[in-house]
């Protein structure tokens, strides 16, 4: 509460906080997180904490009248639709350039992802991040990462009969067929409770069309495995609707925090400083971007460095759908949940890697969607806008030319084999790609760059970056893995060597 002082302030409940509130519990530290979100732990008058896909209410999106789908149309008809403004829990963020997506409430992005945990391909990590020590990760932060957020594997003999993996299963059979390779992908979602979903012995989550509105079953969500690890010492103090607005040094060390308590219909109610020994900026790619941004401009952390706001990417993200033959039906039973990636990242002339995304719309489609996370060297930067006070983002939409470029030396491959062709109607009218939108924010204050290379902010004593931030723009996968094992390699240095 107001005026508090705290040992440890986290800003930010996602992967990146979630693991620095563990560790520094765990380590005896009384921690304080505080996340703008809900702490989405409360049914509401359906029963439910989340809504589903197919009739999103007010419960979707971070205050917003209308929803803003990742696809808005459908033959072509836009499908967004009215709803109350509330502090849901999927943000659509829009910059002039791009849609960022991100998740609102306690857990951050695991609330809403997909939960794809995938290992970044070790070549492909030393080339983004050098000056990280990769036998370490390999050895020790990736395993250490992939235990606690809970990852498991799909049992190979009961994808082939799920009837909610028959999309996923055409989509792999035309991609082997035209010439490429295919992996499952490990998840935290938990596949034996999505067995019996499929078995219709338990309420339906992932095969009930619930992904990016949230999961009421079955997903190990950061508020189940990290954080729920974290509460479980006595040491941790979570507050939700509270925005962090400003941190600036205090006088005789430390920061003083800013906060800003919301409404559920995003009014602030309330302003509070509190007193933090140290804080550990943990709000995301563009929450912890911004906050810097907007804090070197003004003035308030005058130490911050130049590379502050600077290497954004999207992680090379596109969108795509092919519309199948009619005897090749994707089902009308879809598990929200991806189990299968087409692999052609060692193609040098473009590399992707393409999740088979479900269409969970609860009829028969013929769709194949994909994801595909390229590797497109474009990069963003963050900028303070003095005359409105908001950051902005400089990316533009053309920046995403060599995602679509990479991207279709696959898919237009896969059309030309199968005599199939793209949908056009699904992202706009007469518009094959999705391609101003991302999932996967990264970077803004990238490691040994705007910070030390454990996260350290120079100048700043006491002040870290723990997030997805930390990532120069691109992974080459899906990043919440990354982000974990990268936050569990540096909390580990940061509370060995620089608290009592
Ligand atoms: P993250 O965004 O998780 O957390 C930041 C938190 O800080 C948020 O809860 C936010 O509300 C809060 N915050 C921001 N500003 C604040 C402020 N000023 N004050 C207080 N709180 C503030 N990745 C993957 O590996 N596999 C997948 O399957 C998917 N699928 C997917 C689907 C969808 C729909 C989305 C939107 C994203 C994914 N992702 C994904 C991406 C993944 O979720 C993402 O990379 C991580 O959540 C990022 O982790 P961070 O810790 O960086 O921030």
């Amino acid at each position: 509460s107001d005026g508090d002082h705290v040992p440890a302030l986290v800003v930010g409940s996602g992967y990146g906080g979630a693991v620095t509130a563990l560790r520094l519990t765990q380590a005896g530290i009384a921690t304080s997180v505080v996340e703008m979100g809900m702490a989405w732990n409360t049914p509401g008058p359906d029963g439910n904490v989340f809504c589903d896909m197919i009739k999103p209410d007010q419960r979707s999106f971070w205050l917003r009248t209308r929803t803003d789908q990742p696809l808005g149309y459908f033959l072509g008809i836009p499908v967004n639709k009215p709803i109350g403004r509330y502090t849901g829990v999927l943000d659509s963020e829009a910059f002039s350039g791009i849609r960022v997506y991100q998740g609102r409430g306690l857990g951050g992005g695991s609330l809403v992802n997909g939960a794809m945990a995938v290992l970044p391909k070790r070549e492909y990590f030393e080339e983004i991040l050098p000056s990280v020590d990769a036998d370490a990760m390999y050895r020790t932060y990736f395993p250490r990462a992939m235990a606690a957020l809970g990852v498991n594997n799909v049992d190979p003999a009961w994808f082939e009969s799920a009837a909610c993996y028959r999309y996923a299963r055409l989509s792999r059979d035309e991609a082997h067929a035209s010439g490429y390779r295919t992996t499952f992908i490990p998840s935290v979602y938990d596949f034996a409770y999505m067995a019996q979903e499929q078995a219709n012995a338990v309420a339906r989550s992932a095969l009930g069309s619930e992904v990016i509105y949230g999961n009421n079953h079955g997903k190990r969500s950061l508020d189940k495995t990290y954080l729920a690890a974290a509460a479980a010492t006595g040491r941790l103090t979570v507050t939700t609707q509270h925005v962090v607005t400003a941190v600036a040094p205090a006088n005789g060390g430390g920061y003083v925090v800013t906060l800003t308590q919301l409404g559920t219909t995003g009014d602030a109610v309330n302003t509070k400083t509190v007193r933090a020994d140290r804080v550990f900026l943990a709000a995301g790619s563009v929450g912890t971007s911004k906050l810097l941004v907007a804090m070197k401009a003004t003035g308030k952390l005058p130490g911050l460095g130049d590379a502050v706001g600077h290497g954004w990417g999207n992680n090379g993200n596109v969108m795509v759908a092919r519309a199948n033959h009619v005897w090749q039906p994707t089902g009308s039973l879809q598990s929200a949940m991806p189990a299968v990636g087409i692999d052609n990242w060692a193609d040098p002339a473009g590399p992707v890697f393409a999740e088979i995304a479900p269409f969970p719309s609860g009829n028969e489609t013929w769709i194949s969607l994909y994801l595909a996370i390229t590797k497109n060297p474009h990069r963003a930067r963050f900028v303070y806008n003095a005359g409105t006070g908001a950051v902005d983002l400089t990316w533009r939409t053309e920046q995403n030319q060599p995602s679509i470029d990479a991207a279709s030396r696959v898919f237009d491959t896969i059309n030309r084999r199968q005599a199939t062709i793209y949908r056009s109607d699904l992202f706009g009218v007469c518009k094959v790609w999705g391609d101003d939108l991302t999932y996967h924010p990264l970077g803004g204050c990238v490691l040994d760059q705007a910070t030390d290379n454990y996260g350290r902010l120079p100048g700043h004593p006491g002040l870290y970056v723990m997030d997805g931030s930390l990532i120069p723009g691109s992974t080459g996968v899906n990043p919440f893995v990354t982000i974990t094992a990268l936050a569990e390699r540096n909390i580990e240095k940061i509370i060995s060597t620089d608290l009592p």
